[in-house]
């Protein structure tokens, strides 16, 4: 089941996001997030009344007012990956980025994952930003011709002290 995250997960989500990562700085960002309420949406996948996923939204400024948003951090539990999880937040997740009338979706992760869900590098060709040239930088249109035009994003403070490579090579 994959559901909104409520405050009473939010131990569970940091358990989760730290063992996923095998480090704290995704869980230290994603405190931080909410903290500056740069968080636009988190959902949570729960298996037998346990979370065991978690993904986060959170707001890019952009030099136009329309919303555009980061994905990520990602996470699953690592005794429950490999069984469609990551795949179930991402496309529910997706489908309320749309809801909330999201333009444009940005992320910094592994284009042999996030392929799969419509996500490309050349998508960001026209996008201006702390991680743009990079291969792990990927969006996703949501509305057409969201990235048509150049475009500057700011990342939320938080980004600025987190890490912007993955360890274990997912992002
Ligand atoms: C990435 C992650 C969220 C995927 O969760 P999951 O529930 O295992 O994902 P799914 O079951 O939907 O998909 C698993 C598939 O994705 C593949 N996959 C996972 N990470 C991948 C990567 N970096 N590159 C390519 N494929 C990857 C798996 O090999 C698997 O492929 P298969 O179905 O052919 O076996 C999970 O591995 C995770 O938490 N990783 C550590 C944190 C992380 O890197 N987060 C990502 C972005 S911020």
């Amino acid at each position: 089941m994959i559901r909104v995250a409520l405050p009473g997960d939010h131990a569970a989500i940091d358990a989760i996001v730290r063992a996923a990562f095998g480090r704290a700085d995704e869980a230290v960002l994603v405190d931080r997030l909410r903290v500056d309420e740069d968080v636009i949406f988190e959902l949570v996948a729960v298996e037998d009344g346990e979370v065991v996923g978690h993904v986060l939204y959170s707001r890019l400024r952009v030099d136009l007012y329309d919303l555009y948003a980061s994905l990520g951090p990602l996470a699953v539990d690592p005794a429950h990956q490999r069984r469609g999880m990551g795949s179930a937040l991402v496309r529910a997740s997706l489908e309320i980025a749309r809801e909330f009338g999201c333009h444009g979706v940005l992320l910094l992760g592994a284009p042999a994952y996030y392929g799969r869900f419509g996500f490309s590098s050349s998508a960001t060709a026209q996008v201006k930003g702390r991680f743009s040239g990079r291969s792990a930088f990927q969006a996703l249109a949501l509305e057409d011709d969201a990235f048509a035009s150049p475009m500057t994003v700011a990342y939320p403070d938080a980004f600025a002290s987190a890490p912007s490579e993955p360890r274990r090579g997912n992002s």
